[in-house]
């Protein structure tokens, strides 16, 4: 196989579409393929070629994501597929080392991705930095606390998704700077998050949508389907599926989710992208009975760690001389001094005895606030070289509230 990698253009579409479509066995519905069209920046994608053969492809997105301190750029990695006849001989190898290597010419300091296989991308440096519970919630179980907030100026309203779209973007915009992890949305992508087409609903009806508002407007929302459904006995047995939720404040956050824990005909509510601290943790009056599980959300990749680090605040000062190790990105593979305090962040490459030596998957695992390094020294995938260190970086990388996407990319 000769191997050849060029970014992609409109006339390869129909190729990358079926090099996708093999590689994940699935078809990809036309209404996706269009807003993924739309979504698609194609001098930001890559195509590998065995001669004239499409064999794999990806592409990245240009996000603005929101990481401890504010929002960056960051490189939204997505649409990863190798031909199945080409697998494992390298192809995804060779993309992901261009497409770091693009990544780093073009300036943009940190990549992200979801996974279809937590294996996949740790071997390029990505490390698992966000988070993402499941609940399943029996109806009986969704008793609150009894100090649970509560205002009174609050109100709910029913609304059709399609018609409240912007009243979504609002509270979203709003929500957007709260929590690592989240991204700005596209109109394209909103298209995609209350896109409600036969093949989008997965036999559970159409997008609901719920507003918490009051007189000065909205302050949350849910967006959710309903499996409608009746035991054997004639007892209702619907399943709530929620899509997603913000609230602005912990009253309008606490009254969307007593909507959805109360809806009549429901027996079972179902949740599949929470962040790890979510606040229904605490609402809930007895927590199992979230029958929560545990998954991986956003992978990241510190493409450069000059760039990357002082591009984030810290929660605690620090000054740390960090031997990182990276063979993929060579230009990352040396010591830095990571020295910060409320003035900001600087990181020079240095030539000092390093206080603690990393992969550069545990950057980026640490990157955006929710994962403790001294878990990962624990596992001995950090080690530490001076006394303390590993501590110290551990408590200034440490962010709350902990990230989380929560939308697929
Ligand atoms: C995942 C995928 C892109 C890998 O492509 P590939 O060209 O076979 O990968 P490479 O040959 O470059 O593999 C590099 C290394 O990763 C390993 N690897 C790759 N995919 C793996 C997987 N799914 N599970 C375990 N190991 C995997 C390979 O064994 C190889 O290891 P080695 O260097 O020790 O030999 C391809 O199998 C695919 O398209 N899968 C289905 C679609 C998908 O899941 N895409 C990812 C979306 S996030």
């Amino acid at each position: 196989m000769s191997l050849t990698l060029r970014p992609m253009t409109e006339g390869d579409w129909s190729d990358w579409i079926a090099v996708d479509e093999e590689a994940f066995g699935a078809p990809i519905p036309p209404h996706r393929e269009e807003r993924f069209k739309e979504n698609t920046e194609f001098e930001r994608s890559l195509g590998a070629y065995d001669g004239d053969l499409l064999v794999g492809a990806t592409a990245v997105f240009s996000f603005t994501m929101t990481v401890p301190g504010g929002p960056i750029p960051v490189g939204g990695v997505t649409a990863v597929g190798v031909l199945p006849s080409h697998r494992r001989r390298g192809v995804l190898t060779a993309l992901m080392t261009r497409q770091l290597a693009d990544l780093h010419e073009r300036g943009e300091a940190v990549a992200a991705l979801y996974a279809s296989e937590a294996v996949i991308y740790g071997r390029f440096g990505y490390g698992r930095a966000a988070d993402t519970m499941t609940f399943d919630i029996p109806r009986s179980g969704g008793a609150f606390v009894p100090h649970a907030p509560a205002d009174p100026s609050l109100r709910l309203r029913i609304v059709r998704p399609a018609e409240a779209r912007e009243v979504f973007e609002k509270v979203f915009d709003a929500a957007l700077g709260s929590r690592p992890g989240l991204y700005a949305r596209t109109p394209a992508r909103w298209d995609g998050v209350l896109g409600d087409h036969e093949a989008d609903q997965g036999g559970a009806g159409p997008l609901r949508a719920v507003v918490a508002e009051d007189d000065g407007g909205p302050r949350g929302y849910a967006l959710f389907r309903i499996k409608a459904d009746w035991t054997g006995n004639n007892l209702p047995d619907g399943e709530l599926r929620l899509k997603e939720v913000f609230g602005l404040d912990p009253a309008a956050y606490a009254l969307l989710w007593r909507h959805l824990l109360d809806r009549d005909l429901v027996s079972r509510i179902k949740a599949w992208n929470r962040p790890a601290d979510d606040p229904l943790i605490h609402l809930l009056a007895d927590a199992r009975q979230l029958n929560a599980g545990w998954l991986d959300d956003l992978w990241v990749r510190v493409v450069d760690v000059e760039r990357a680090l002082p591009a984030r605040r810290y929660s605690a000062p620090v000054d740390v001389v960090i031997e990182v190790e990276d063979a993929v990105c060579p230009w990352n593979a040396r010591r830095w001094r990571l020295s910060a305090d409320v003035s900001g962040a600087r990181c020079t490459p240095v030539d000092d005895a390093a206080d603690l030596v990393l992969p550069v998957s545990v950057l980026g695992a640490a990157y955006l606030g929710g994962r403790p390094l001294a878990a990962l020294q624990a596992a001995g995938v950090v080690r530490e070289a001076r006394a303390g260190a590993v501590r110290e970086l551990s408590a200034a990388m440490a962010w709350d509230p902990a990230p989380c996407a929560g939308l697929i990319f």
